[in-house]
């Protein structure tokens, strides 16, 4: 069954043909990072509108990438939360006329059900049930995937998450945007254990994480810098910084195994890039003896592919829309 997924909920507009589930064909990627990066963020707007001027295009070039035509197309995904509201309607709404105009079905997907299933991508012998932890520029949870269409949120961070932190923390040094990947190669050779940062803990709740403290502290030192008018240690200061993350994450997904008795563990999403946090897991992994899935890394950030993959578990386990689909800027992963 070959489904064309359609991605569209922050600024990569990604089209990607993806058969039975685990066979990537295409997957074209138009970014708007440099749109954005003059704003030190994305802008909404902007953003949707980007969508919609490159759309079309994205699906034509995943076609021709893999050599097909529309008559091949057996099904349409999309995203269909949670995302900027602007920018997720944009890939509804293509995706639901594409399904309309060649009479196929439509299948609506969750974002983060998405970056999941990133990994089934990168390993093919991978099945459920497994943990994931899941971190990205708007979402940080960790995931009990039972089945490829039922999981239960066992944690989640309680305010920003982690890949927003890695941005604004990179903003405020100047180092580019999106900061998480720049953060990551300055923190190449520092001395993770200069610079004391602070490790959240949410009472009754020990899988839940907090992000905004560290974020207060990491700009606080920067500033406090700034006005002594001394030279921060940048490697070493991004090093505190990425272990202090991954010491929010790596910890908490290791008590989430124990708690279920999972014995499989995965990461996805942008952060899941970050060298630190994969190395802490691959130790944390080896130590307890799990086994680790990570995907590869141009699968952890936004991509078509991914939505295309968990479209086809979706689709066997009947979860269809029509022409009523709509776009939502929240929604939970376990419904
Ligand atoms: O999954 P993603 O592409 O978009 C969302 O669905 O949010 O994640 C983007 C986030 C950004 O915050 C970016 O800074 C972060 O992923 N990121 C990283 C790394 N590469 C990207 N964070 C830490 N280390 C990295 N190497």
């Amino acid at each position: 069954m070959i489904i064309l997924s359609v991605e569209s909920s922050c600024d990569e507009t990604a089209v990607a043909l993806v058969r039975d589930g685990r066979e990537v064909l295409a997957d074209a990627i138009a970014s708007q990072i440099e749109m954005h990066t003059i704003y030190g963020g994305v802008v909404p707007e902007i953003a949707s509108r980007k969508h919609l001027e490159a759309i079309s295009l994205m699906a034509d070039q995943a076609l021709s990438q893999a050599g097909l035509t529309r008559s091949d197309i057996d099904a349409v995904a999309c995203t269909y939360a949670p995302g900027l509201i602007g920018a997720v309607l944009v890939g509804v709404n293509f995706a639901k006329s594409v399904a309309y105009g060649l009479n196929v079905p439509l299948i609506p997907v969750h974002h983060i059900r998405g970056h999941i299933a990133a990994n089934y991508i990168t390993h093919p012998d991978l099945e459920p049930p497994f943990l994931c932890l899941c971190v990205s520029g708007g979402n940080t949870m960790i995931v009990d995937v039972e089945d490829y269409t039922r999981m239960t949120l066992l944690g989640a961070t309680r305010d920003d998450a982690a890949g927003e932190c890695f941005d604004k923390v990179a903003r405020v040094l100047g180092i580019g945007y999106p900061g998480g990947g720049p953060m990551d190669r300055l923190a190449q050779g520092g001395d993770a254990a200069k610079y004391p940062l602070p490790r959240s803990k949410v009472d009754g709740a020990p899988l839940d994480m907090s992000f905004s403290g560290l974020k207060t502290a990491a700009l606080n030192t920067i500033h406090n810098a700034e006005q002594k008018g001394e030279n921060l240690d940048l490697p070493s200061f991004a090093a505190s910084f990425g272990q202090a993350v991954s010491d929010e994450l790596v910890p908490r997904v290791m008590e989430a195994a124990k708690l279920t008795g999972r014995t499989k563990i995965a990461a996805a999403g942008g952060v899941s890039a970050n060298s630190r946090i994969r190395g802490d897991l691959e130790a944390a992994c080896a130590k307890e003896g799990c086994q680790l899935y990570l995907p590869e890394l141009k699968l952890c950030g936004d991509n078509g592919a991914m939505i295309g993959s968990q479209a086809y578990y979706e689709f066997l386990a009947g979860n269809l829309a029509d022409s009523a689909l709509n776009g939502y800027a929240s929604r939970p992963i376990d419904r």
